[in-house]
């Protein structure tokens, strides 16, 4: 076998066998192979192998001490309106300072949704049918000219779908937007291991690597150069959202006035679970910080526990939205501090010992993921908001049923006929505020109640609501 240092120090990890084929591939395989491998740090694998796969210890979630997190409820539930009020005014100062970016993490490989390609190029408006990238740039492009200010756009892929991602935009203009004010950036990966630790080869030229989830972000932000390019536009915050919620406020001003008037470095948006056992994380506070608790951690027992006037105890549920400061991601990612790895049992196609290829029918390996929520107990002064489910929260996640193409659509028009009604339009909605018709509201008209209700002021009558009208 040639001598290599890097295949060296695999034996030395006992992770030899990643090149047990190398001396049948050709110089160009071997050079893949070398190149995946230069990727993974060993003495963290070896550490992951210790902490989460050899006792098999995926519970390994602290559960000890855990109350509900405090949150800022919204006015209408008992919020001091005052305060409120004077969040969205420094909010909106601080977005005419162009101080504010939009994140995206759209790594992810949207199998649930079993569509086959990056999951922003997904489409999802009611008559359009505008895709959840162009529904993002168009509403980035419309609160950039509402403050005066562009708005700087950053968008994490994966390896998996960063060539095709970049396509995207360019096929279509970047959607209007300055293409200089649209950042791409690649998160990092993980092997794959075995239930036994050992790294898996999905070719054998090949290691199996996957993306090392949302929380990969921060690092990713700095390795990247986003962090520097923040500070040379002087941008100190970056508003994270997930790329499967079409909803998502993510230029809202009272919510970084909050992060501004608390001093907070990392703050999140929640929503009242809609039941106990809905699919979203727990804001709870623990000895002092906040956490997120998935729901696959959270015991049934407690995701239904109620307080004395029969409410969900843990009801502050996570939507994932939260605003970062530039330099915590800096000190996130460079510091003592980091994020722990969470372990994932996966059917992990890979080759056997003698190279043939296995299709496993159940779990066979691990993955390992950082989720963006483990930073919160790190952060300076937390802050969490209630938000309206309805004017924040409707992803498609699923092909059918929950969260899927259908109920986002549905929530979208319910929205739309809400913001008209409220100016005085009078369009039937059944008891869930459904219209029987759909039309839609383009972001560039009015990406949320306020700037709806700017653009419709301006119009010189107002417009007549009929089926499939598209308002833009
Ligand atoms: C997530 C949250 C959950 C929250 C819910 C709200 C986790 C573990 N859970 O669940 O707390 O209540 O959303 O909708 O996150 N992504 C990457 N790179 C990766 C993995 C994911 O960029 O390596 C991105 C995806 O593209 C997507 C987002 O992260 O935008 C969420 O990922 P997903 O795995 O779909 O999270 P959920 O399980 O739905």
């Amino acid at each position: 076998m040639v001598s290599q240092p890097i295949i060296a120090a695999f034996q030395q990890a006992g992770q030899g066998h990643v090149f047990a084929f190398y001396e049948q591939l050709s110089p160009e395989q071997q050079a893949a192979l070398l190149a995946d491998a230069a990727e993974i740090d060993l003495t963290e694998i070896s550490e992951l192998n210790r902490t989460l796969v050899q006792d098999n210890a995926a519970a390994g979630i602290d559960l000890s001490d855990l109350t509900p997190a405090p949150y800022q409820a919204l006015p209408k539930n008992g919020g001091d309106a005052a305060a409120w009020a004077e969040a969205k005014r420094l909010g909106e100062e601080a977005l005419r300072a162009g101080r504010v970016a939009a994140f995206v993490v759209a790594g992810g490989q949207g199998t649930r949704l079993g569509y086959d390609g990056p999951k922003g190029t997904y489409p999802v408006t009611p008559v359009r049918k505008k895709t959840l990238f162009q529904v993002f740039a168009e509403k980035i492009r419309a609160a950039g000219a509402r403050y005066g200010r562009p708005i700087h756009w950053f968008i994490m892929t994966s390896h998996l779908n960063h060539a095709a991602t970049e396509a995207f935009f360019r096929e279509h203009g970047f959607f209007g937007l300055v293409a200089d004010q649209v950042h791409f950036f690649r998160q990092g990966r993980m092997p794959a291991v075995g239930l036994d630790g050992r790294i898996l080869l999905e070719e054998k030229h090949r290691i199996a690597m996957s993306p090392d989830g949302h929380g990969g972000s921060l690092r990713a932000l700095q390795r990247s150069g986003a962090v520097d390019l923040m500070a040379r536009e002087g941008i100190e915050i970056l508003s994270y959202f997930q790329v499967d919620n079409p909803l998502v406020r993510f230029i809202d001003p009272a919510f970084v006035g909050w992060h501004l008037k608390t001093r907070s470095e990392m703050s999140s948006k929640m929503v009242p679970k809609a039941y106990a056992g809905e699919k979203v994380g727990h804001f709870c506070a623990q000895r002092g910080k906040t956490v997120v608790i998935e729901y696959s951690d959270l015991p049934s027992a407690r995701q239904e526990e109620t307080d004395t006037a029969g409410r969900l105890r843990f009801l502050a549920g996570s939507i994932a939205i939260h605003l970062l400061d530039r330099d915590f991601i800096r000190r996130m990612a460079t510091g003592a501090d980091a994020l722990p790895f969470h372990r994932a049992n996966k059917k992990i196609p890979c080759l056997d010992a003698d190279g043939g290829a296995l299709r496993p029918e159940k779990p066979n390996g691990v993955k390992f993921e950082l989720f963006v929520f483990d930073a919160l107990p790190f952060a300076r002064n937390p802050v969490i908001i209630e938000t309206d489910r309805a004017d924040d929260f409707s992803p498609v996640k699923n092909a059918e049923g929950l969260d899927s193409p259908r109920t986002c659509a549905e929530d979208q028009t319910r929205q739309f006929a809400r913001w008209v009604n409220a100016r005085g339009a009078s369009i039937p909605v059944d008891s869930t505020g459904l219209p029987p018709f759909t039309f839609e509201v383009s972001p560039l008209f009015g990406y949320d109640e306020d700037s709806f209700a700017a653009s419709w002021a301006a119009c010189s009558s107002p417009p007549a609501i009929t089926a499939g009208l598209v308002l833009e």
